[in-house]
């Protein structure tokens, strides 16, 4: 038995975080994390939830997968962290994986723990590499709370620590006039999530990424695609990019590669940007960044991305979904507007921004896990794990039916 949840909740406020516990209270959100298998997160009192968050793709695999606990159980047989000023047979052999799975000329790596800090390594590649200054993003989007990433990210998050590196820019995603007379000899680098998922799992327009490579290609910028939540399968492809046939300089990857067990990230990048790191190799260090028994770990990740069928699955649930959101929009046309979706990656959004936090709640009270977008909380994100089956992809589609009909009455 554990000891009463008051308790822990009083311990997390005192000693963790004060303002995350008055937050969650407040919402009538008491959870604590207990037991955890598969699609499912209970509770510490047993209360058991689908995790449509998924922590935007680290459970991916979904809970515990024993894959992913037998890779780790077997690596630490005969490894630990490594020493990461030295070569390393795990890295190499995962590096290798990695440039294998992906487009273009992407053929190196370097590993960190966050994605954040894998985007920070991707704009300084990019700096250095170009020895311009201006780095392009998208207004709202999100690429992590490190120095680079947060001054790249929307503006709520990096005002009260400015100043902040400057030469970043944003701009409007997916409007490529915008973008285009953004452009300019001073820019370093491009770069969007593929679809951003803090600005409402935002559908591109089809021919957006062609074009964005097209001026890459026009003014000497990297592009740089940031799949830390759309890469490893989330969208039907290896990559999101890979669904719009561009192939972009730079890829980074976090959350999924960890198989939900062991933090790992990584920047993967095209040959052509090599020469800066090949002259600087002790220029950017992590001391845990590509962990040796993380290496065993994301390759386990990697194995069963590529096995027969993983992908289909993915498109196949993806099929269950699309037609359950159109039966949706049907019957709730009062509250819910559109149903955005590539693969996976899947967002609903409603009728006003109130929506999206009352239906994380309603979600919560209904065993759903599912949180709305940051930047645009009139859309809930529904970010199931790639490996649900039919039956359970329809037993999330009849939880958001009873939400949105409690959101019916609710917002009538
Ligand atoms: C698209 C995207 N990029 C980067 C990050 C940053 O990753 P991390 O929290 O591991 O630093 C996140 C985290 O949510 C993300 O969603």
């Amino acid at each position: 038995m554990h000891e009463p949840k008051a308790a822990i909740i009083d311990r997390f406020a005192r000693h963790v975080s004060s303002g995350k516990a008055a937050f969650f209270t407040q919402a009538g959100i008491d959870f604590v994390g207990g037991e955890r298998e598969g699609i499912y997160l209970c509770d510490l009192d047993g209360k058991r939830l689908i995790n449509c968050h998924c922590n935007g793709g680290v459970f991916n695999l979904g809970h515990r997968n024993p894959r992913i606990m037998a890779a780790l159980q077997r690596a630490l047989a005969s490894y630990d962290i490594g020493n990461h000023h030295l070569m390393s047979a795990p890295r190499a052999a995962l590096a290798a994986r990695l440039a294998d799975l992906s487009p273009g000329e992407i053929k190196r790596v370097v590993f960190g723990v966050s994605g954040g800090e894998a985007i920070d390594l991707a704009f300084k590649l990019a700096r250095a590499h170009t020895k311009k200054p201006k780095i392009i993003s998208a207004l709202g989007g999100y690429h992590g709370h490190t120095g680079l990433a947060l001054a790249a990210g929307d503006e709520v998050y990096r005002k009260p620590f400015e100043p902040l590196s400057t030469g970043f820019i944003q701009v409007p995603f997916g409007d490529m006039a915008v973008l285009e007379a953004a452009m300019g000899d001073d820019t370093a680098a491009v770069i969007f999530e593929t679809i951003p998922a803090t600005l409402g799992i935002a559908i591109p327009p089809e021919d957006f990424y062609a074009g964005v490579r097209r001026l890459c290609d026009q003014w000497g910028a990297v592009m740089i695609m940031d799949e830390v939540q759309t890469g490893l399968g989330r969208c039907g492809r290896v990559w999101g990019i890979d669904t719009y046939g561009v192939s972009p300089d730079i890829i980074v990857t976090g959350k999924g590669l960890s198989g939900g067990i062991y933090p790992i990230s990584a920047t993967l990048y095209a040959d052509h940007l090599d020469a800066f790191l090949h002259e600087n190799p002790f220029i950017h260090i992590s001391t845990f960044g590509g962990a040796e028994v993380g290496c065993f770990v994301a390759l386990e990740v990697l194995e069963m991305l590529e096995e027969p069928g993983f992908l289909e699955h993915i498109c196949t649930m993806a099929d269950v979904f699309k037609e359950g959101f159109a039966a949706l929009l049907e019957k709730h046309p009062g509250v819910l507007v559109e149903a955005r979706q590539r693969g996976l990656m899947m967002g609903l959004k409603l009728i006003d921004p109130r929506c999206g936090p009352w239906m994380t709640v309603a979600g919560f009270h209904s065993g759903l896990l599912t949180i709305y977008a940051n930047n645009d909380p009139s859309v809930i994100q529904v970010l199931p794990p790639l490996i649900i089956q039919a039956e359970e992809a329809r037993q999330v589609l009849r939880i958001l039916d009873g939400m949105l009909l409690g959101l019916e009455a609710a917002f009538r």
